[in-house]
This record gives C-alpha cells, structure tokens and sequence, in this order.
C-alpha cells in the first residue's frame, strides 16, 4: 500500500514513525506492507530524518502525478491547500485519510460526495477527540442506537490549561506554552483557546450523527481565553469545577448544540476528566450512557488514529490478528502480549 503524507509537523511525523516501525504488524493484518512513498513538506530547509528513495517535495503535483499513490493521508492546517489536495487525490482514486477538524467541519459533506462518486473512502478518526476512537464508536453505535445527547471535553489544549492554572496555579501565558511544548496546541493557537476546535469537532459529531449540514451561525462557541485564576478558584471554592464542553442534544424536535465554559458538580462525568484527555458522554436510545476517555491531542494518540483508518481502509478485519500462530496449551494461564 504506498501512502502520500501531507504534513510532516506533530501528526504526519507521528504517522511515518509508527508505519516504519509496524511493518510486521501490517503484513499480518493486511498480508502487504504499508510503504510511504512522498512526504509532502512545506519548508524544504528544516532537517528531516526520512528513509532514502521517500520523495520529500513541496509541490503536491509531483506527488499527485508522478506515483502510484493508495492513500493520501492529510495532516496539515486549514481548510485550504487541504481541501483542494483531497479532491484531487480523490478524483485520481486515491483513498484519503484526514486529521484535520477545520477542513472535515468546512468540507467533509463534499468530501464524502466525492469518494462515493469515485468509490474511495475518506477517514476522519484522528479529527475528533485524538487517540479515542470515537468516530468508529459512534457507526457501530448507530447500527441499533439513537443518540440523542452528547457532552464532551474535546479541546486537549484547552482541558490542559484549565488543570494546570487549577493545579498549579500557572498563568494563562505559562499553561499554553506548556501546552505547545508538548506538541498538543496548534501552531497558532488560537483555534484552541477561542473554542473553534471544539466547535469543529461537535460539529463533526453531529453531521455524523444526524447526515445534516448545521447552520453554524446558530451554534454558541465561546473558549477559555477569559477565563482567570480567581474564576477558577471560586468555582473550586464552591465545590464546582469549570470545563471546556460541547455539547449536543435533542430538544422538542430541536438540535441544541454548543461550546462554551461550563461550571459543573463533582458528581458529572467530565469533573475529574484532567490535563490534556477528551472524553465524550454519549447518551444512546438502547446503550444508555457511555463514556470514553483518553488522549485528545499529542503526536501518537493522534498518529494512532490516523494508521487506524489507514489499516481499516484495506481490511475488513474487525477482531486484532495475531503475527505469528501463538499455540496455548489449554492449561496456560498467563497470556502473552503477542507484539511485545
Ligand atoms: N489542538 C488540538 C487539541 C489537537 O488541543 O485538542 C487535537 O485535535
């Protein structure tokens, strides 16, 4: 299977590494090697550790051209130049992966459009929530379930800079640069703090959901960015806790959906949810109420997710394989790791 990376940063970075390493893995799952062909770059002068014969460009024609492409996995910022490399891959027949929020909330209706008309697949995991798997979750759910109510913390970097100025009474400034060092805020970190991503996502939640365009102008977004240390220690001092949370629920015919600070009781789901994890409260007709929680950003939760949908793009296989036979005798007890 031979993969065109677009973006190199926190993300496509991540992606090269764990394909490099799991070969054996994609062998036994896929019975084919995973190979990435062309990296996609936009400063040519930064150093780079890639495998010799990988073709490292800033030109996205010479990739889309020249190779025999499988999979175009997208990392990059923006809904543009993304947006235009995705059509072009798609209407060469390449299957595409994405991890970008901004561009799947802008454009993941005419993506998806287009893959059905071309017969590829467009994946969006690694979009939501990072490392949780909650696009898969939310199909196999909707195969027998109506959800009708999600609540969700689904900005890493906003959760992590709430905790750390909570726990350790950092400033704001302190927090996000914490928060950038550790490759968990975008380059401009706006989109975090001001509540976009979040947004982008709830909204990508609920298109999934519901197969509607949402009229965005309807939507309340409100981020931390004004929220101070005596905020915060006043919830604290009240026994209450403020959140980052979208939200999304069904209300007399109505879809009632936002994203804003809210002060929550220690006895909701996402009180305790700390540092740098998303978690998503799903509320489904027959499951009742699930919740999962995880690593919302960060270079391998995310990674993670994008090579899932790379392996689910050419597999059908829902149980784990195994690389090699692993015999056990009936009596054995201890199970090993068949990886480590
Ligand atoms: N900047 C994003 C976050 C990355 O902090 O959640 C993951 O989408």
């Amino acid at each position: 299977m031979n993969v065109a990376l677009l973006g190199f940063g926190t993300v496509g970075s991540g992606v090269y590494e764990i394909i490099e390493k799991q070969q054996e893995r994609f062998r036994a799952l896929l019975g084919r090697e995973v190979e990435v062909v062309a990296i996609l770059i936009q400063d040519k002068t930064k150093p780079r550790v890639v495998e010799n014969g990988v073709l490292v460009t800033s030109d996205f024609e010479e990739i889309i051209t020249l190779h025999d492409v499988d999979v175009v996995v997208e990392a990059i910022v923006g809904v543009e130049p993304g947006y235009t490399y995705l059509r072009r891959a798609i209407e060469k027949g390449c299957h595409v992966v994405t991890a970008n929020k901004e561009l799947f909330a802008h454009k993941g209706f005419e993506l998806k459009a287009l893959a059905a008309e071309h017969n590829v697949n467009v994946s969006f995991e690694a979009a939501v929530a990072g490392g949780i798997p909650i696009i898969g979750t939310l199909k196999q759910l909707l195969h027998v379930n109506q959800v009708l109510k999600i609540e969700a913390i689904l900005n890493g970097t906003s959760n992590y800079i709430l905790s750390e100025i909570r726990e350790k009474e950092r400033s704001f400034v302190d927090a996000l640069n914490g928060a950038k060092e550790a490759g968990y805020a975008e380059a401009d970190p706006t989109n975090d703090v001001d509540g976009f991503d979040a947004f982008f996502k709830i909204v990508i939640l609920a298109e999934l959901l519901y197969g509607i365009r949402l009229e965005w102008g309807e939507i309340k977004q409100k981020g931390i960015r004004d929220i101070t240390l005596e905020d915060i220690q006043l919830t604290e001092s009240l026994g209450f806790r403020l959140k980052h949370i979208a939200s999304l629920e069904w209300e007399d015919g109505r879809l009632k959906i936002g994203v804003e600070p809210k002060v929550v009781t220690p006895d909701h789901q996402l009180y305790a949810v700390d540092g740098v994890d998303n978690a998503v409260v799903i509320n489904g007709d027959l499951v009742g109420e699930l919740k999962l929680q995880g690593p919302g950003a960060g270079k391998y939760p995310t990674a993670s997710a994008v090579v899932e949908d790379l392996v689910n793009v050419f597999s059908s296989i829902q149980d784990p394989v195994l690389p090699k036979d692993v015999q056990l005798e009936k009596s054995e007890r201890t199970l090993v790791h068949p990886w480590l």
